[in-house]
């Protein structure tokens, strides 16, 4: 009888401990997360505005190489990154400095990241690790399996919390949102550009779905996804 008591105890011990490691390994997005400090991005570059403005344009299909981290870091700090210290102000513009949008990576061929879901903590440049594994594939069949998010290297997610920029602004705060989408959006198209990288802004997807396979909270809704590529 105590011999049976004792495998069972040991048994249902080895399943807690094993559905806790496997909680720690596919924590949700309000945990924080390991953190991948990212390198510092560069403030000049190459190419004009002028330059980077003419050449845009939305690239669906991707070279089969990765990207480097020095790339991601650059796409993300155009999207949200701090540019100015002390107010902690970021590259675009935002509704009373409210800033309600959150930037996604979801990498997939990231040269030194494993491909995963991560968040972009804009104020130490880094990433948050949020799930692990390659989600650009349930990334795509939620978004009318569109090829360019299955074959890019990595996909950025820009999403947003309403009540962030409503809570100070009332209902017009919504529409508010929407144009910071827009703005983080172009700052990554041309400076993808400028990198000699492709994107394109994709709208056309089942919101719900795409918040299951990130692991976002309800209040956390993706506007744009973003595959990037050479
Ligand atoms: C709000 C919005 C939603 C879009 N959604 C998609 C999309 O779901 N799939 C896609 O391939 N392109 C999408 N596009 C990209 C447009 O098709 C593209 O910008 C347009 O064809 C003009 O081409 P250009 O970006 O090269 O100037 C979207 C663009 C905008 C502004």
């Amino acid at each position: 009888m105590f011999v049976k008591t004792l495998i069972f105890t040991v048994i249902i011990s080895l399943l807690v401990i094993g559905i806790y490691a496997a909680g720690f390994k596919n924590r949700g997005i309000l945990e924080a997360g390991q953190e991948i400090r990212l390198p510092e991005p560069a403030r000049d570059g190459e190419m004009s505005v002028e330059k980077a403005i003419s050449q845009r344009r939305s690239t669906r299909s991707f070279r089969d190489e990765p990207i480097t981290l020095d790339q991601v870091s650059q796409i993300l700090w155009a999207a949200q990154g701090i540019t100015e210290e002390q107010r902690k102000f970021r590259a675009a513009p935002s509704a009373g400095a409210t800033y309600p949008l959150e930037v996604f990576l979801v990498s997939g061929m990231v040269e030194g990241l494993e491909p995963g879901v991560f968040r972009y903590m804009p104020l130490n440049h880094s990433l948050s690790r949020v799930l692990d594994g390659d989600k650009r594939q349930d990334l795509y069949n939620q978004a009318l399996r569109q090829p360019a998010i299955r074959s890019a290297p990595a996909v950025v997610v820009i999403a947003g919390v309403f009540k962030r920029t409503t809570g100070r602004y009332g209902s017009r705060g919504e529409q508010y949102v929407y144009m910071e989408v827009g703005h983080a959006g172009q700052n990554i198209h041309l400076q993808a550009e400028s990198l000699g990288l492709g994107t394109v802004v994709i709208g056309a997807f089942d919101d719900s779905g795409v918040q299951k396979v990130l692991g976002l909270p309800g209040d956390m809704i993706p506007f744009y996804i973003m595959p990037i590529g050479r």
